[in-house]
């Protein structure tokens, strides 16, 4: 049996977004940076309701790298105010609507105000199962991997464990995302193809999707675009498709 004769990859599970493009869907626009970002939040929300709908069970959205501190002082306190604002704005609407809400990053890096804010919304939906929303904010790949390592290093250094027992689930288990299975699909928005030091370890096996849609630009169509593409693929895992087909 062929790959497309009936057999469809079922819905992903996890998918994870490089939400890119703001800028550039500004500037065609004549317009500043900061207007990109807006409308970026609004399509944010969209693509939440969107993926909540499509019965996706965790989404993990790429919203501030350990990496962007390096842009303009202005951008980046705009992006600041956007991230307050949209939290105070849509917390209890997504509280409502039966969503988790959780940070993966070095959260110490934000305001004192920003740090409250990210507490008080991860507590207030903390009990909600419908679906999980990670949101990667002064998050780095890599910075993920060496916090997994230093765990097992402390653990080593107490003699809990020894170095024979130190396999993918025991490093896993001081990842950021420790517990959550391993994105499906990988989405990024804004034409560029690399992952920008966003989920390295976790993406593995992936499906990686990249499309040249501006991040404000990728409404519901292009976000079924994205899921229909990953419902096509055949994830092999190692093997060959004729066991696949089995
Ligand atoms: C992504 O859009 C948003 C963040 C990185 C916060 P960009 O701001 O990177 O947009 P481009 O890539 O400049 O168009
Ligand atoms: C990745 O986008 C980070 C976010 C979307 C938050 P960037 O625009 O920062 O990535 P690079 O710099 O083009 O790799
Ligand atoms: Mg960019």
């Amino acid at each position: 049996m062929g790959l497309n004769d009936n057999q469809e990859t079922s819905a992903p599970q996890h998918v994870c977004i490089i939400m890119d493009g703001n800028g550039r869907w500004a500037r065609k626009r004549l317009m500043p940076r900061a207007m990109g970002h807006r409308k970026g939040v609004e399509i944010t929300r969209k693509a939440v309701e969107f993926f909540v709908g499509s019965g996706v069970k965790h989404l993990t959205l790429f919203a501030f790298s350990s990496e962007n501190w390096n842009r303009p002082k202005e951008e980046v306190s705009t992006l600041m105010d956007l991230f307050m604002h949209s939290l105070e704005k849509y917390s209890v609407e997504l509280n409502e609507k039966g969503i988790r809400i959780r940070f993966i990053g070095d959260r110490n890096a934000f305001s004192s105000d920003l740090q409250d804010q990210i507490a008080a919304t991860e507590a207030l939906t903390a009990d909600n199962d419908l679906m999980t929303l990670n949101i990667a904010a002064n998050y780095g790949g890599q910075w993920d991997i060496l916090n997994a390592l230093k765990t097992i290093a402390g653990k080593l250094q107490r003699n809990e464990i020894n170095a024979e027992q130190i396999d993918t689930v025991e490093f896993e288990s001081g990842l950021s995302l420790a517990g959550t299975p391993h994105p499906d699909l990988f989405i990024r928005t804004g034409g560029e193809q690399r992952i920008s030091n966003f989920l390295l370890w976790q993406i593995a096996y992936a499906e990686l999707y990249f499309t040249d849609i501006l991040w404000p630009d990728f409404n519901q169509d292009e976000m079924q675009k994205a899921l229909d593409v990953y419902s096509q693929r055949q994830r092999r895992y190692g093997k060959t498709g004729d066991q696949i087909d089995k």
